[in-house]
C-alpha cells in the first residue's frame, strides 16, 4: 500500500504531505479537490486498492453525508455498481431505516433508503476520515440491518490515536494514518 502511494504521489507530483498537514490541523479534504492532479492520484489509489486487495467485490458503495459523497461515487461508477447515501435525519425522500448514534456531545441520526441495498449484498462504505468511529459503526449497523455485508470501511485518513477502528464492527482500511 505505501508503494502504490508513494507511485501515486510520484507520478502526479503530488504534495501528499501538504494533503496530511492539512488534514491534520483541519481535515481539510477540499485542498484535494482543487487540484485535479491530487484528486486524480487519491481516485486511483482508491479504485487500485479495490480492484487489488478487496475479495470477493463490491456489489454496492455506500457513502456517509457529508465529506463521504464527494468520493464514494467516484468508485462507484468506475465499478459499474450502484452508489448508496447515508444521510443525516430527516433529508432522504421515501422509506428509510435509521440508527442513532453517540457524539462527542448528544446523539445523532443517520438514515439509509431501504430500497438501497439488497439483502446478501457486498457493500463497500466509504469516508473521508475516521476519527471515533462512531459514523462508521453507525454505517455498519444500517447496512447490517438491511441484510447486507460490509466488505470494508474505505477512508482517506486515520486518526490512529483515537483507536477508532476498535469501535468499528467490520474491517477498516486507511490509506494514510496519524
Ligand atoms: C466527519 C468526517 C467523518 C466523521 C468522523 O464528519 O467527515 O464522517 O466526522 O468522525 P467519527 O469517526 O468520530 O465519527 P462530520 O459529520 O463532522 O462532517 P461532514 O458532514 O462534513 O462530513
Ligand atoms: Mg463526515
Amino acid at each position: 500500500q505505501k508503494d502504490k502511494k508513494a507511485r501515486a504521489i510520484i507520478l502526479y507530483n503530488f504534495p501528499l504531505v501538504d494533503l496530511c498537514s492539512n488534514y491534520q490541523e483541519q481535515q481539510d479534504l477540499f485542498s484535494v479537490l482543487r487540484n485535479p492532479c491530487a484528486f486524480r492520484a487519491l481516485q486511483e489509489v482508491m479504485i487500485e486498492h479495490v480492484s487489488l486487495q478487496l475479495t470477493p467485490k463490491p456489489e454496492a458503495v455506500v457513502a456517509l453525508d457529508a465529506r463521504g459523497f464527494l468520493i464514494g461515487p467516484l468508485i462507484a461508477l468506475h465499478f459499474d455498481i450502484p452508489f448508496i447515501p447515508i444521510r443525516k435525519r430527516g433529508k432522504l425522500p421515501g422509506q428509510v431505516i435509521q440508527v442513532s448514534f453517540a457524539l462527542e456531545y448528544g446523539t445523532d441520526i443517520f438514515e439509509i433508503q431501504s430500497v438501497g441495498i439488497k439483502s446478501g449484498q457486498n457493500v463497500l462504505i466509504v469516508d473521508d476520515l475516521l476519527a471515533t468511529g462512531g459514523s462508521l459503526n453507525a454505517a455498519c449497523q444500517l447496512v447490517q440491518q438491511l441484510h447486507a455485508t460490509v466488505l470494508e470501511c474505505l477512508v482517506i485518513i486515520e486518526l490512529v490515536d483515537l483507536k477508532g477502528r476498535d469501535n468499528v464492527k467490520a474491517p477498516v482500511h486507511s490509506l494514510i494514518q496519524f
